[in-house]
């Protein structure tokens, strides 16, 4: 079943004095499984948060329809399930993060209890358990944001939609926005967030849609998007001479050295097999060989070829 489904959703902005249009979404149709990751990408101004609000009831659409769990997104209803992180999340900022997420509890009319546990919980959850006591305006961003999701999460909902989750976050913390969403899932729950880091939606996600200027480019099952074939190898060798280098790197598309190491890159196995036979039987090491799928990000960039980007 189809948590979230949009036909024909668009948006047009006016704005200034000569109510310029700006297309912001053309015509968006998607469709998020239940119990599924869903990678939202596009690059900066390509739509995304535009959407985002339409799904949220944020704004209206211009044109065409939305429904959350088959509920039209225009019908308050269809919040009460809904977990929501904005984009740049606004904070009351004299609220500790207990108080905040306290807030939120109520609004959504959780009781005193629940909202208790739950804050504690989710403070534990989200990786600050220390700060819950300590004024919003004291945390650092990577801290807000991790405050947002708790705060995303305060009603348990079936459906979870977030906007830049991992924006704000060091490596590490986007780590564990990365394994809070695939811990979602494993509690059934439908994940909707979007990213410009195409490396984060990569390895989490189930789909992906990728807008472009308000079109949806790409859409699908991200094996098949970026099929399975190897797009190419790389090999890292020690302990070979010079002379065995520029006998190895005949063919490749990449050749470099460094220090003691040589990186060689080959668009094909045959060759990357050969320079492997080759380096052992001249008792040279192969620090590693890594075969290279076509990446998000190689799709990325072909759409940015196409003009897409433009
Ligand atoms: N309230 C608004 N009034 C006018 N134009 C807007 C408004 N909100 C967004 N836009 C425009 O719509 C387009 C899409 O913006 P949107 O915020 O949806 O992009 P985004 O994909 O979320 O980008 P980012 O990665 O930077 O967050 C942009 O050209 C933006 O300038
Ligand atoms: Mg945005």
């Amino acid at each position: 079943m189809a948590i979230i489904r949009t036909e024909g959703l668009s948006k047009v902005f006016r704005t200034g004095f000569t109510m310029k249009k700006v297309e912001a979404v053309k015509g968006v149709d998607l469709k998020v499984d239940a119990g599924e990751i869903y990678g939202f990408i596009g690059p900066n101004g390509a739509g995304k948060t535009s959407t985002i609000k339409m799904l949220t009831g944020l704004i209206l659409p211009t044109a065409g329809e939305a429904w959350i769990q088959d509920i039209p997104v225009s019908d308050p209803k269809c919040r009460a399930h809904l977990g929501f992180l904005p984009e740049g999340t606004f904070f009351h900022e004299y609220l500790t993060g207990r108080e905040f997420l306290d807030f939120h509890g109520q609004l959504l009319g959780i009781d005193k209890a629940t909202r208790q546990k739950r804050a504690g919980e989710l403070l534990e959850r989200v990786g600050i358990p220390h700060a819950g006591d300590m004024r919003i305006r004291s945390y650092s961003k990577g801290m807000r944001q991790r405050v947002g999701l708790a705060q995303a999460l305060i009603a348990d909902p079936e459906v979870v939609i977030l906007d830049e989750p991992m924006s704000g976050l060091d490596p590490l913390g986007r780590k564990d926005v990365r394994d809070l969403i695939l811990s979602l899932r494993d509690e059934g729950k439908t994940v909707f967030f979007s990213s410009h880091i195409l490396g984060d939606a990569e390895v989490i996600c189930d789909q992906v849609a990728i807008i472009v200027n308000g079109n949806i480019v790409h859409q699908g099952y991200i094996d098949d998007l970026l099929g399975q074939e190897v797009s190419g190898v790389e090999l890292v060798l020690e302990g070979i001479d010079a002379p065995l280098f520029e006998e190895l790197k005949v063919g490749a598309t990449r050749a470099i050295t460094q220090g003691p190491r040589f990186l060689l890159e080959f668009e094909d196995e045959a060759s990357a097999q050969r320079v492997l036979e080759r380096t052992l039987e001249a008792k040279g090491h192969v620090r590693s060989l890594v075969p290279r799928r076509r990446s998000l990000e190689d799709l990325f960039v072909e759409e940015a070829k196409k003009g897409n980007y433009a």
